[in-house]
Order: structure tokens, then sequence, then C-alpha cells
């Protein structure tokens, strides 16, 4: 069975603070980079020139891998929703999950502003799960929480891990997973890791997606330069891991996709990268 997914991250739609309360110190220190570097990074023109470019492709499910906002602002939220509308008029062709931008500050539970602009792509539950064919299904996580002024870092909870193990065993050996989490679990050669800025349980979490021959691709955003890894398994097919970060950016010298188009044929997948010129 053939399906495509479009795979985008990190769009950092951006509005600036209306009043002292929103001014939390993180904000203040995210207010200035984002004037000074993401705003002229990420013009509102580029997201809406992303999402005619989509609407055109041939897209069975959209996966945004996180990082939809800049200082997790309710106008940001509001923004983002509203550029991102014609590509989301169906929730089970479409799978968000929050990025480290979306959970700035400390927000109380009830306050939650990636649910309660971007839920319905997600779900009540830890983990969202959605079957894109037959064959293949999604997993999305959550694993952003508010830290530190200096601190991006992330956690796959423990508890996340237990129940995606539960759902892979729910269901039939022959099923295909593709696990959406805002982190990436691989770097470039010669990366200088930032240990402030990544998964804080980076490698039990790589240990245990290798574990699983059923997940076959890992769909992920947070660092703006995309890649397509590889990663070999004792047995077994490989796992794919997939950077579609910085989507609507300008392209830059540093960057050689925007995005990718993932085709699923049968067991095969086959990895496009996309140019938003
Ligand atoms: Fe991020």
């Amino acid at each position: 069975m053939k399906s495509s997914i479009i795979h985008i991250s990190d769009l950092h739609f951006h509005t600036y603070p209306k009043n002292f309360h929103e001014l939390k110190s993180k904000r203040l220190i995210g207010m200035l980079n984002s004037i000074f570097r993401r705003a002229r990074q990420f013009p509102i023109d580029r997201s809406e020139k992303l999402v005619e470019k989509i609407r055109k492709m041939k897209c069975d499910h959209l996966v945004i891998s996180g990082d939809l906002t800049q200082l997790s602002l309710e106008s940001e939220f509001s923004l983002a929703r509203k550029t991102l509308d014609p590509l989301l008029k169906n929730n089970s062709r479409v799978t968000i999950i929050p990025g480290n931008h979306d959970r700035y500050v400390s927000q109380s539970l009830s306050n939650d502003l990636f649910k309660k602009y971007f839920g319905e792509f997600f779900g009540k539950e830890e983990i969202h799960l959605q079957e894109i064919n037959s064959d293949w299904i999604i997993i999305g996580w959550d694993s952003v929480h508010p830290n530190d002024w200096f601190t991006a870092s992330g956690t796959v909870r423990r508890s996340t891990l237990i129940e995606t193990e539960k759902i892979i065993r729910s269901f039939s050996k022959d099923k295909k997973f593709i696990i959406v989490n805002h982190y990436p679990l691989t770097f470039p050669a010669n990366w200088k890791l930032d240990h402030f800025h990544e998964l804080y349980n980076l490698i039990p979490v790589q240990k245990w997606v290798l574990r699983f021959s059923q997940i076959r691709l890992y769909l992920h955003g947070h660092i703006h330069k995309n890649w397509v890894h590889q990663l070999s398994r004792e047995s077994g097919e490989e796992l794919l891991l997939v950077n579609s970060a910085a989507s609507s950016a300008i392209p830059s010298s540093e960057k050689d996709s925007s995005f990718h188009q993932i085709e699923i044929d049968g067991e095969n997948l086959n990895i496009k990268q996309i140019i938003l010129n």
C-alpha cells in the first residue's frame, strides 16, 4: 500500500509580548533572540508559502514535530493555527507534537496553550497514536517541559517508553512504526553536543528505539540543519532518522532541504528532500 507523509518542523511563529505579565525573564532573552535573528529567518510570508506548497503536494498525512512558536505566547499559537489552518481540515490525517519553545515558561495544566490550539492533533493522553495505512502506525511523543533560562532540554519519560512498548506489542509483528519526537537521536559527524539543548536521556532513548525492529522511522526537528541518518541494528532493517527543522526559514548554505516527503510503498521508505525557495 502506498502513502505519502509530509514532515515539517520548527516553524517558530513569532509575535511580541504585549504586557509585563508576558515578559517573564526567559521570554525576555527569547525575545531578544527573536528580534535579532528569528524574525529575519522566519518572516510570516514564508509560512504562508510553505502552506501553499504543501497544499499542492501529495500528502496523506502531515507531521509537524514541534516548535510552532518562539515564546509560547497565545498570540503566536493563534497565528500558527490560523496560518496552518488550510492543512488541518482532517485531524486523522495530521500529527502535531510540541517542541521546547511551545512550553517556554511554566504554564498551569489548565492553561496549556499547545493543547488549547493543537491538542486535537495529539490527543488527550501522553502518547499520540494514528494509523497511516494498514501497515504503518505513527506514535507521537511529548518530551518537552519548561527549564531554566539557559536550558532547552527535554526528557522522554519512562512512562512514555513503557506505554509505547505496550502499544507496539499489542499489534502483530509485521506492523511498522514511525516515532515522532521533537529532539534528535543522532547528530552530524564532528557535532559538538550541547547537553543543555538535547534530550537528558538521549542515549537510553536511542538504545530503546533500536531494540524494536518494528520502529523503522524517527521524525524530529529542533536543530536547524536538516538531515537523513541511518542507524543499523544487530538484526532487522536499519532505523531512518529524519530532521525537517526550520521548514519555513529562508534557505541557507547550511541546509540542503526545507522539509521532507516520505513515500511509503509497502515495507519500503523513500525520503525526498524538498526545498522551499
Ligand atoms: Fe526545539
